[in-house]
């Protein structure tokens, strides 16, 4: 098979947000922190009817009704996340529910977890099987889906929720470069989720960050000797590349991580006319430079035009919605289809960066080599965006107390924070409405 990846993109996303300049003042930070400071618009919230079953199960469903494809094509589910329910039973499991009616259960692939890493693995699993002789024909379906969820304090208005499904195959618009990745795995205690009696982290925000940026001039140096092994005429820098998408903690963040990748280019090549403004940088030890303000200011400014061009049009979703922890760096490519025309992008590669703490990160790519214009359609971002519901900070409050208070209970039915069904879902959602005295979960859709 060739031209192996992505032939279908759905998304799922809360139908009600909270807005962070809200927030800011409901939080008594100074105002600017969240929305300038962090780069967030707005926030997606779950109340305690929704939970990694009942998104996951949302997207699938709806991706197979818009691309009008038969559950017995599908050969492969993958699913990646870090939202666990449940110690055992896979999602996926929870998934074969919408097989049923079709009398397919011939369906390979089972959960994945490392973070927000999760779904990058499961993708790599999918194009790898296509790819392999255990490959049988048919498609491969990648799902990515998390509830971001942090207790009160500095991390919480980096939240979100969503899921992401990928469907996976030859002869496709949006093709894994095959063999052009970096990688970088290591142990470190970032972000990491040890307490099953709670949904939130236990996480050092600055030290992630942190991890995050290191992990990330690894991987992408290790992604250039690649690049430049394998075409001898490839440029060893950001020119390779059109867009470059990250996975999105927050928005800053992603902002700091491309100014850094100029960095990276810049300590391989400091002579280059590019870096005339921040020659004074040379020679400077890298651990020095990634504790360094100055330089990180200094290479944001470099990088603003490029950054303005190349990364922000896939941050629509992020600053909008919020970290959908492994969906992150999908929900990034689902928002650059939607935000520029499909006859721009035919023809470019996009740079992407997956890390999930604890940690895991590649550095990869992908090539548009046909029109995307159908998925662009179907997933019709701004319209589906102008029709969310805003809560206030008081309602969200109340809604993660619920969560929280709900989080691994039995014989229970969530009542959400009281709003009506219509109110708090999209068309075609499907939501919690019981847990039994086994702790067995039931779903409706709307
Ligand atoms: N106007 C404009 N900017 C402001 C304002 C203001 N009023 N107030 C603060 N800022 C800026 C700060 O200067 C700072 O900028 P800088 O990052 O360029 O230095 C930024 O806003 C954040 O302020 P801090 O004081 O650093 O924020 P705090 O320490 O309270 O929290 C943090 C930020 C650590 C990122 C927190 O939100 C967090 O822990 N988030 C989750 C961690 C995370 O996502 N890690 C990433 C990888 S792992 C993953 O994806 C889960």
């Amino acid at each position: 098979p060739k031209n192996i990846g992505i032939l279908a993109v759905e998304i799922y996303f809360p139908k009600r947000y909270v807005e962070q300049t809200e927030l800011e003042k409901f939080d008594g930070v100074s105002s600017g922190k969240y929305t300038i400071g962090l780069g967030q618009t707005r926030m997606g919230v779950c109340d305690d009817r929704e939970d990694i079953n009942s998104i996951a199960l949302t997207v699938v469903q709806n991706l197979v009704e818009k691309y009008k494809i038969s559950y017995k094509d599908i050969g492969r589910l993958e699913v990646g996340t870090e939202t666990i329910i449940d110690k055992s039973k896979a999602v996926k499991t929870v998934l074969m529910q919408l097989f049923t009616e079709s009398g397919n259960t011939d369906v390979m692939g089972i959960d994945t977890t490392n973070a927000c890493y999760g779904g990058t693995a499961a993708l790599f699993n999918a194009v790898h099987w296509v790819e392999s002789s255990w490959w049988d024909g048919r498609y491969a379906l990648v799902v990515a889906g998390d509830i971001a969820v942090y207790a009160s304090g500095p991390a919480r208005p980096t939240g979100g929720a969503g899921c992401i499904a990928l469907l996976i195959g030859p002869n496709a618009p949006i093709v894994l470069e095959s063999g052009l990745c970096g990688t970088h795995m290591e142990h470190a205690w970032d972000f990491y989720k040890p307490d099953l009696s709670s949904e939130f982290p236990v996480v050092d925000g600055h030290v992630s960050n942190s991890f995050y940026l290191k992990s990330l001039d690894t991987c992408y140096n290790r992604y250039i000797e690649k690049l430049v092994t394998k075409d001898k005429s490839a440029k060893p820098n950001l020119g390779s590349f059109d867009y470059v998408l990250f996975h999105v903690p927050y928005c800053k963040l992603v902002q700091k991580a491309f100014a850094r990748l100029h960095f990276n280019d810049f300590v391989r090549n400091p002579d280059d006319q590019k870096f005339q403004s921040v020659s004074h940088f040379k020679g400077i030890n890298i651990e020095e430079s990634l504790v360094s303000k100055d330089l990180e200011k200094a290479f944001v400014n470099l990088s603003k035009g490029e950054y303005t061009k190349n990364v922000l049009p896939a941050l629509f979703i992020a600053t909008q919605n919020g970290n959908m922890y492994t969906a992150s760096l999908y929900g990034s490519l689902a928002s650059l289809l939607g935000e520029v025309p499909s006859e721009q992008l035919v023809g470019k590669r996009i740079g992407l960066f997956s890390y999930g703490s604890g940690l895991a990160a590649t550095f990869f790519s992908m090539k548009i080599v046909d029109s995307i214009s159908t998925i662009a359609k179907n997933l019709d971002i701004k319209n589906r965006f102008d029709s969310r519901v805003k809560i206030s900070p008081e309602q969200f409050n109340e809604i993660m107390r619920l969560r929280d208070e709900s989080h691994s209970k039995k014989d229970f039915s969530p009542v959400g924070d009281k709003s009506p069904v219509s109110g708090s879902f999209f068309e075609g959602t499907y939501y919690l409405t019981r847990i039994d005295d086994k702790w067995r979960r039931s779903y409706q859709r709307t």
